[in-house]
């Protein structure tokens, strides 16, 4: 066999990095500070422990939710308050880790950061500075093949969101309101769910396991859904991070007092 077909002929033997010449460190550099402005923003908020909820309008951030600790304001905590009130622990620190790993075991963040953070390469036809690579076969990385199981965890925090979504219309005096703030939620819970729902992991438990799709017609119309949305992940994994930000900052505002909520009825 010719040795150009063979594995272990590695690399061509050329001496420079890449013969790219045009801009491919562009994207993992746009992505490595995206991600990296992200995570950044959203640790300083999660430990703030402060102007996290707008009493008036029941406007609690996706950031503090579900609300579990003694320190989260009695109307923002929904379902209970359990968790010690102290400053390394993040009010929503029951969900929180789970939604951390779900986005970091997702298939598309896995080459996001692989190619920006790890370099891991970071771009085709670029040589990666690393010697050996062993994929995800081995630990820590055979660990990504639990994301299935944070997919089950991220549903069930998407319809805690949800709920929160909806209790927001609800005003502290019990009235019906409706205010920008309102908007900037839903919208951020369809995205959410938009996101959660087009995982591949999702498209696998939906449509995986069949041997005839003719006799399950529910699921195959279910999986054709989820397969057009999955097509749209990489958009949606960024797409989220963006309204989850705007969700946050926004109550952040109102509840800090530096803007007013911007109302439609009530
Ligand atoms: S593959 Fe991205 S969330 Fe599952």
């Amino acid at each position: 066999m010719s040795s150009t077909t063979d594995a272990s002929a590695g690399r061509a033997e050329i001496t420079a990095r890449t013969l790219r010449t045009d801009r491919w460190w562009l994207p993992p550099l746009v992505t490595f500070a995206g991600l990296s402005a992200w995570v950044l923003y959203a640790t300083v908020r999660a430990f703030l422990q402060r102007d996290y909820f707008v009493a008036e309008y029941n406007y609690l951030t996706p950031f503090y939710s579900p609300c579990a600790s003694v320190g989260c304001v009695e109307q923002a905590a929904h379902f209970g308050r359990i968790l010690p009130d102290v400053w390394w622990l993040p009010y929503a620190a029951f969900t929180l880790p789970f939604l951390l790993l779900f986005r970091l075991t997702c298939y598309y963040y896995r080459k996001a950061y692989y190619r920006s953070f790890w370099l891991s390469p970071p771009a085709c036809a670029v040589a990666e500075p690393h010697r050996r690579y062993s994929g995800e076969t081995r630990y820590p990385l055979l660990a990504q093949n639990l994301h299935r199981y944070f997919f089950y965890a991220a549903a069930i925090i998407s319809l805690i969101n949800t709920y929160d979504a909806v209790l927001a219309f609800g005003k502290a005096d019990g009235s019906f309101g409706l205010g920008l703030g309102n908007v900037i939620i839903v919208v951020n819970v369809v995205f959410l769910w938009a996101y959660t729902i087009s995982c591949h992991s999702c498209r696998s438990i939906i449509g995986g396991r069949l041997n005839h799709f003719s006799k399950h017609p529910l699921r195959y119309k279910s999986w054709q859904f989820v397969s057009r949305l999955n097509t749209k992940h990489m958009q949606l994994a960024w797409i989220t991070l963006g309204t989850l930000a705007l969700t946050d900052f926004y109550i952040m505002a109102v509840a800090a007092g530096w803007i007013s909520d911007l109302r439609i009825v009530g």
